[in-house]
């Protein structure tokens, strides 16, 4: 079952990245780039197949564009797979000692990054699929396949987050590095407030969306009850948000989470930051 794949891969991921074993990090690392390598082909399988071209005419102005964001998506991820493999090799080279359960003053413990890196899989696949499924003909099997996963990977993001919540009640997260500016320090919280809100307001939209619609909501393989009685008037109201608001406010987040990863490590040279996150 294609959920339960996705899932398997986020728990995968999530050990492996952050395990003592050199090896089994680096050989995490290397999935990952091959994950992406795959979504890449897939999307690139899309143009030349006919899915795309199939519903230009039917789609509104603003539809048309998801063929294009999805290409930047398959850029993005394309880009990613060099650089991966890159760290896979310096993995395999660097020994390091894996973080307690718990968190730690200084950095974060396994629990945390546990949900962190299965959060960040589902996240990170969840938004190309949600596009991939939004072009494929309304009824047919493929979207019917696809929809249900996508819905079964998003309500287990609720459950993840609500764990991750209870893991910062009972074990504070580590206070931000003490180089940090002031203004940085308010970016970081604000930024991971905003990424807590979006990982719970995309898949509550999205169920609010299908169950308006009237559409059966899956998780994996059992079909849930019905929320609300559909109403197709209020569709249009909760995929704006789904569609648009959201995944905007998303790319901009993650963007700036990254970036600001990517530029404490290399530009700063603060190499032990990331080290906070991911073993
Ligand atoms: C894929 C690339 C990603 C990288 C390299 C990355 C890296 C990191 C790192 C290093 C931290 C620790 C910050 C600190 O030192 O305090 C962090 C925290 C965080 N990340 Fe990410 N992240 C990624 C993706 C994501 C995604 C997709 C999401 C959400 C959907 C996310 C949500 C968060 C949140 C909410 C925190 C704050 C954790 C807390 O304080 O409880 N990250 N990330
Ligand atoms: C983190 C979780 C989720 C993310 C990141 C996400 C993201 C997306 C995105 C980007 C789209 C494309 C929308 C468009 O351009 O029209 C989409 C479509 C869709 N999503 Fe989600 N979604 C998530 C969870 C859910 C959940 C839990 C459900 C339902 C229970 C759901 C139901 C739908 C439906 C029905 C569509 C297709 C709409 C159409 O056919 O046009 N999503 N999703």
């Amino acid at each position: 079952m294609m959920a339960a794949g996705y899932l398997s891969l986020a728990v995968v991921l999530a050990v492996t990245l952050n395990h003592a074993n050199r090896w089994l990090r680096a050989a995490g690392t290397a999935v990952v780039a091959l994950g992406l390598a795959m979504i890449v082909l897939s999307i690139l399988l899309a143009d030349f197949d006919g899915t795309f071209a199939a519903r230009t005419d039917a789609a509104a102005p603003l539809d048309r564009i998801k063929p294009f964001v999805l290409n930047a998506q398959a850029l993005v991820a394309g880009a990613a797979v060099p650089f991966l493999l890159w760290a896979a090799w310096k993995q395999m080279r660097r020994t390091a000692s894996a973080p307690p359960l718990r968190n730690g003053a200084a950095r974060f413990g396994l629990l945390s990054r546990y949900a962190h890196w299965i959060t960040a899989t589902l996240m990170l696949c969840s938004l190309p699929m949600g596009l991939f499924l939004s072009v494929l003909p309304g009824g047919s099997p493929e979207r019917a396949d696809f929809l249900a996963a996508h819905q079964s990977m998003g309500l287990t993001l609720v459950i993840v987050v609500v764990l991750r919540i209870a893991v910062l009640l009972t074990t504070p997260a580590p206070g931000l590095p003490q180089a940090l500016q002031p203004w940085e320090r308010r970016v970081a919280r604000t930024l991971h407030g905003l990424l807590y809100g979006l990982i719970v307001a995309f898949p509550v939209s999205g169920l609010l969306m299908s169950a308006y619609q009237g559409e059966d909501v899956w998780f994996y393989g059992w079909h849930l009850p019905q929320v609300v009685t559909p109403d197709v008037n209020r569709v249009a109201t909760w995929a704006a948000m789904h569609g648009w608001l959201l995944p905007a406010l998303f790319y901009a987040a993650i963007l700036a989470h990254v970036g600001a990863v990517i530029k404490r490590h290399f530009a700063d040279e603060r190499f032990q930051d990331v080290r906070r996150m991911i073993t």
